[in-house]
């Protein structure tokens, strides 16, 4: 029988993350009050499909690149959008709505609205939720980036932002993404791009954690990164760091890897053997931010052949997480094409979501829904055994 499970999805590119400007909050439309809560009745349903203690997620679109296109903020304006995310989805993560530029837009000012109402939402409709980040050299304020701060005083506004944001959902987010991509492709401490690293040194990211345990010993805390599915430099970096922070005691209890993946790459197929080795070391796993984007024709309609590749792509993520007993959480980075980062982010590409900008089902969504009940059958099967 597995214990908890937590998965997300990655990139297999370089470095995506442009700082992007800060959003307004607006007040959400209670759209989900009816959602009908998790149900064995509903097998369509990623979350009443997966195996007891397994949690599918999605991204939750609001804030980042959402902010420049001409459609009103997805999560609080899209009833439709909202009406899937409840009955699809049994864990779910702020795309932007947590990070530094959105919710600690003035030194003096936190904005919690848009990270409140998708706490409250998850609550309503018996969603975990995973938090998202506090310690990342991308989508930082300008006050932050180019504030003439003393190291000292970095320090304090750091302790002070993890204290504030994670005590204010102490007991309420299962998994923190403490730490993100700290570490470039060739596994190389990003001590320039990121703010605190060059300013503070390494040890500050033994800090992060400690203060994010102090403010909820509950949350697992977690490093995430993209480019870390397979066995390379780069998770060779964070293999390292993991065992000498545990040999200090530093609270890190996950590893998670993005899984932004192009189907112009081969597909990561030592992800299983990557995510055992962090299991290992008695880190839980998870994907985090699962998308498979791809290259469009012309038409800009995908061939059948490239919609099975993404579905294959989608199952062999999940079914890598599903083998490792301590990766229970398994999140795609948003479920429609309607929102999508890609196109926005990889010129070229795109289709990189479960569903279509109109909400149809792809095969993709057919291959996670057919291997999560697969594996339920199997784990209730080994139960009764
Ligand atoms: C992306 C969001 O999806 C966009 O809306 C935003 O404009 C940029 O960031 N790795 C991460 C995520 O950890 O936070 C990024 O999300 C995608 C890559």
């Amino acid at each position: 029988m597995r214990s908890l499970r937590l998965a997300t999805v990655t990139l297999a590119t370089a470095a995506l993350c442009l700082p992007l400007a800060t959003g307004a909050a607006t007040a959400a439309p209670p759209a989900d009050r009816k959602a009908p809560p998790h149900s064995h009745a509903a097998p369509d349903r990623l979350r009443s499909a997966a195996p007891e203690g397994f949690f599918v997620g999605t991204a939750v679109a609001g804030g980042g690149h959402h902010l420049s296109q001409d459609y009103p903020d997805p999560f609080t304006h899209d009833k439709e959008y909202r009406k899937i995310l409840a009955r699809q989805f049994g864990s779910v993560s702020p795309e932007n709505q947590m990070k530094w530029d959105f919710i600690h837009p003035e030194r003096d000012r936190y904005d919690f609205g848009q990270a409140d109402a998708i706490v409250r939402f998850a609550e309503r409709n018996r969603q975990v939720v995973r938090g998202h980040t506090l310690l990342w050299h991308s989508q930082n304020p300008e006050w932050l980036e180019k504030g003439d701060f003393s190291a000292e005083e970095l320090r304090a506004l750091l302790r002070e932002h993890i204290t504030t944001v994670v005590g204010r959902y102490a007991g309420r987010i299962q998994q923190w993404d403490v730490a993100n991509e700290i570490f470039d492709d060739q596994g190389r401490l990003r001590t320039q791009d990121n703010i605190w690293i060059r300013e503070l040194g390494p040890g500050i990211v033994a800090d992060a954690f400690r203060w994010a345990h102090e403010a909820d010993p509950e949350a697992k805390l977690f490093f995430n990164d993209y480019n870390v599915e397979s066995v390379n430099a780069k998770s060779d970096a964070y293999h390292a760091l993991v065992q000498d922070l545990l040999a200090q005691g530093v609270p890190v209890h996950g590893f998670s890897v993005q899984a932004h993946l192009s189907t112009r790459y081969g597909f990561p197929g030592d992800l299983e053997d990557n995510l055992r080795r962090f299991d290992a070391l008695g880190l839980e796993t998870a994907v985090t931010e699962l998308d498979v984007r791809m290259d469009l024709p012309e038409s800009g309609v995908p061939t059948k052949a490239q919609e099975r590749k993404q579905a294959d792509y989608y199952r062999r993520v999940l079914q890598a997480c599903l083998a490792v007993d301590g990766c229970n959480s398994f999140t795609i980075w948003g479920f429609t094409d309607k929102y999508s980062w890609v196109p926005v982010f990889f010129e070229g590409e795109g289709f990189a979501n479960v569903m279509t900008e109109d909400f149809v089902r792809k095969p993709a969504f057919y291959a996670l829904r057919d291997t999560l009940k697969e594996a339920a059958r199997k784990d209730r099967g080994h139960r009764r055994g």
